[in-house]
This record gives C-alpha cells, sequence and structure tokens, in this order.
C-alpha cells in the first residue's frame, strides 16, 4: 500500500511538472523593451551602445553575455568598480534598480537578444533564487 502511495506522488509530481507551460521568450522580450526603455535607455543608450568610457555597452557586450546569473546580481544590486566590458576600462557605479522578478526577467530577455545579443531566456524563477 505504502509503495502505491509513493508511486501515486511520483506520477503526480511528475506530470504536474510536465504540464508546466513553457516560457513565453518572445513574449517577455517584448515587455522588456518597454522595462529598458523606462529604467535603463538613459545610460545604455537606444541601441545598447552606452558612452564609450562612462556606461558600458550592452549591446554584444562579452560582460553581459557571459555570465546570466551575475547579470541578475546587477540589476538585483547594483554594479560598481572597475570591469572591462569589450576590451575598454569602466569604473563607475549603477545603482539597483527596483524591479519585479519578471520585470528583470524581461529586460535582461531583450537585452540579451537584441542588439546582435542571442541568449537563453532568463526565467523569473531564476531572479527569485538570486534574491533571496
Ligand atoms: C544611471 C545610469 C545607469 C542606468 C539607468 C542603468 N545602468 Fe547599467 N550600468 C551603468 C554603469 C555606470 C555600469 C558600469 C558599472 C561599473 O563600472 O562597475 C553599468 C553596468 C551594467 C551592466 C554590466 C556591464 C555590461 O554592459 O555588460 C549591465 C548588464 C547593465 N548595466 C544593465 C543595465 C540594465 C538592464 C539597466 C536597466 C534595468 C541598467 N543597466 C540601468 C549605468 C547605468
Amino acid at each position: 500500500m505504502k509503495i502505491l502511495i509513493l508511486a501515486f506522488i511520483v506520477a503526480i509530481t511528475f506530470s504536474s511538472f510536465q504540464k508546466k507551460p513553457s516560457f513565453d521568450l518572445k513574449a517577455s522580450i517584448t515587455r522588456g523593451q518597454e522595462v529598458y526603455t523606462t529604467n535603463c535607455i538613459s545610460c545604455h543608450m537606444e541601441k545598447g551602445e552606452g558612452m564609450e568610457g562612462v556606461f558600458p555597452p550592452v549591446a554584444k557586450s562579452n560582460y553581459l553575455m557571459a555570465d546570466k546569473k551575475r547579470s541578475i546580481v546587477q540589476i538585483l544590486k547594483g554594479v560598481s568598480g572597475p570591469i572591462k566590458v569589450n576590451g575598454v576600462d569602466y569604473n563607475g557605479e549603477m545603482a539597483a534598480i527596483e524591479l519585479s522578478d519578471r520585470e528583470i526577467s524581461d529586460v535582461l530577455n531583450y537585452v540579451r537578444n537584441s542588439f546582435g545579443n542571442k541568449g537563453a531566456a532568463v526565467i523569473p524563477e531564476e531572479v527569485k533564487a538570486v534574491r533571496k
């Protein structure tokens, strides 16, 4: 009997896992463009080009694309001190930006999939895990 109950639980867990709707990256990128326009464009510019030596580019940024988790941390907690982006040194400060888990996932999906970038989806659950 115990075995049966256990098998039942495993089956339920597995089927609910499978039914989980897949993440709609395209919709997230579309929402992310708005988040970018409101919160990021003033420094990182319309085409993500930034301002050399002052605001690093997000367009084709080796730094951004190298580490998904780090980019989540940067938006949640801000980033300061020396960093090198596409071979150029920056030593500025970006304050933490107050956004929801979904907004952070959306804006990262936008920058990671625009301006010549192409990256795997960032889902809100990943942001939530980093926030903790
Ligand atoms: C007030 C200006 C400002 C705003 C607004 C701003 N940033 Fe930044 N951002 C910076 C600066 C300055 C740095 C570099 C910090 C350093 O030198 O350590 C940076 C670094 C970054 C980096 C890492 C370096 C790179 O270019 O790959 C990413 C990614 C990034 N910002 C994304 C964003 C996103 C997304 C938003 C909007 C949600 C945003 N930033 C809003 C100024 C800003």
